[in-house]
């Protein structure tokens, strides 16, 4: 028998699960300490993630991005899983990796820190040792939100996916959020769009709807492709997949 979701009601701020305190925040400032799990999403994009496990009942999951441990720790906790796998450039989180002993999950998260979600070799090494041939069910990007590292694990990951396996793109509208991020000198303003994968990713869906089936947009906060049923060569490159008369996107 599957065990039920046990997940707490939420609203932005904080919630108790398994004892633990999680702490709902915006500001990438916040450190998990041994009291407090930070988690960087808001109450409406976990309402979100709860319609999309329901809808493709993930157990293998890949996170890039897993800031200050907040999502394995939340999704493993309240999900009905079978491994969780955390990848992250920054370093090793004692703290965090107390989090997950202490709450019993060290079966069902594995985090590998140190590790850039663009350096092929050491994704892919990560991918092998932890699922061997077993595909995928669900991929999160919510690391560097900069285009090529983003696209780099997309032409990773995607092919790991089994069909009808959900990779989600989060935060990926930030060239077109107000503020900062318009103002020379702001973040990230010199940087190329990550929109530029989202068009991407759409025109490759419409090239070949067996490799992507579907492509889902809410906001600039999330996207989510679907795998098609054709096998993808792990090679697999979306500039090798998109038909466009021969025409080059610009970048953005
Ligand atoms: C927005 S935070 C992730 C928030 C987390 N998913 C959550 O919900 O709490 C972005 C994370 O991506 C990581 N990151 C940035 N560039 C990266 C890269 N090239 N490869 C892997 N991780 C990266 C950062 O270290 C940071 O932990």
């Amino acid at each position: 028998m599957t065990s039920e979701p046990r997940r707490p009601v939420i609203s932005n701020g904080s919630f108790t699960l398994n004892g633990t305190r999680f702490i709902l925040t915006q500001d990438p400032a916040s450190r998990t300490t041994p009291d407090s799990v930070v988690f960087l999403k808001t109450a409406e994009m976990l309402a979100l993630y709860d319609q999309l496990f329901e809808r493709v009942a993930p157990r293998r999951i890949v996170e890039f991005g897993i800031f200050e441990g907040g999502s394995p720790l939340y999704f493993a906790a309240t999900k009905d899983i079978d491994l969780f796998v955390g990848i992250d450039l920054r370093p090793r989180s004692e703290i965090v990796l107390g989090h997950v002993k202490s709450m019993g999950l060290s079966e069902k998260i594995s985090l590998h820190y140190g590790v850039s979600q663009g350096d092929r070799a050491a994704v892919e090494a990560v991918l092998d040792a932890e699922f061997g041939s077993n595909p995928l069910d669900m991929v999160i990007d919510d690391a560097s939100h900069q285009l090529a590292l983003s696209r780099a694990s997309f032409e990773i990951a995607f092919p790991r996916l089994r069909p009808g396996g959900v990779y989600v793109l989060e935060d990926w509208g930030w060239a077109h959020w107000a503020g900062a991020f318009q103002q020379a000198g702001g973040q990230w303003h010199d940087m190329p769009a990550l929109t530029t994968l989202v068009f991407e990713v759409t025109m490759a869906m419409a090239s070949n709807p067996r490799l992507i089936s579907k492509v889902e947009i809410g906001s600039g906060s999330w996207l989510f492709i679907t795998r098609g049923e054709d096998p993808i060569p792990l090679g697999f490159s979306l500039a090798g997949t998109i038909r466009n008369r021969g025409k080059a996107l610009p970048e953005i």
